[in-house]
């Protein structure tokens, strides 16, 4: 049976690279499906840079996933294309840096509705879908680890994803299905694009690799716990090893 991944928000960073990564290792008849919030450029992009095998294999949906509405929408246009989902990557992730004593409920709704109830929701109504033996991974945070009061919403929403991600295995347990997370630190995305050469530094000190990771480490680990069949209600870090000094 050919193998059908979905992944949330892939056309740029961490799940750019787990789609490329899923793609480079696909064969005949492996389709990948893959969502986006706006940037229909990035998607382009994405979809231009690939071989043209891969690029076959690959299709894009436009979806807001921090709406309820857009995201049974978008669920209801993945059971139309596949009658099974064999790995679903929950990779939508928003943080902010508005300050705890600034914060509007609006906002702190906005990031844990984006980050941990749409998932949770988008993962029930694709449960029917999932093959037998198939593979859910959530894109969690080691700030979801530790506390990370420079984003007190997006620290508590990622402890949720992960937590979530162990809660949720029971509810697969009649299928088989393997629900896991994982944990990335400091990763060299567009999140980090307006850091200042101190912060990096600072943050540099603090990881035993002395430098920020990269979106293909990430992806190769998320590759490497979808294709393994025994990991099950886990949270694999992926940190360069943080905190050692
Ligand atoms: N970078 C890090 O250091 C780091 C560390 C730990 C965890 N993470 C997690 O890794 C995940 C990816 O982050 P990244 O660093 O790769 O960031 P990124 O490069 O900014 O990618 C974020 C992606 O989310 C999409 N997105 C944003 N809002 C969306 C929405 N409402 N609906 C659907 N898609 C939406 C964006 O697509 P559009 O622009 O088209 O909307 C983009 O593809 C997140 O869950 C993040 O929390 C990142």
């Amino acid at each position: 049976m050919s193998n059908i991944s979905v992944i949330t928000s892939g056309t740029s960073g961490i799940g750019r690279a787990i789609v490329k990564k899923i793609l480079a290792e696909s064969a005949e008849g492996d389709r990948v499906i893959v969502n986006y919030g706006h940037s229909d450029q990035a998607a382009e992009d994405l979809k231009n840079e690939l071989p043209e095998k891969q690029r076959e294999r690959l299709t894009l949906v436009k979806a807001d996933l921090s709406d309820y509405d857009a995201m049974m929408e978008f669920a209801g246009k993945v059971k139309e294309m596949t009658d099974h989902i064999d790995w679903l990557v929950l990779n939508t992730g928003i943080g902010t840096y508005v300050p705890y004593d600034e914060y509007t409920f609006e906002l702190w709704n906005h990031i844990i509705n984006t980050n941990l109830s749409i998932p949770a929701f988008l993962v029930r109504e694709l449960k029917p879908h999932m093959a037998e033996y198939g593979n859910i991974l959530f894109m969690g945070s080691q700030a979801g680890q530790q506390p990370y009061s420079s984003s007190l919403v997006y620290s508590v929403s990622k402890a949720g994803v992960l937590h979530m991600a162990k809660c949720l295995v029971k509810f697969f347990d009649d299928r088989r299905v393997s629900v896991n997370a994982i944990a990335p630190g400091f990763i060299e995305t567009r999140w980090q694009k307006d850091r200042t050469d101190e912060s990096y530094e600072r943050i540099n000190r603090k990881i035993a690799a002395h430098r920020f990771g990269t979106p293909e480490e990430v992806a190769s680990l998320c590759f490497a716990v979808l294709s393994n069949d025994y990991l099950n209600g886990s949270v694999y870090e992926v940190t360069g090893g943080y905190d050692y000094f």
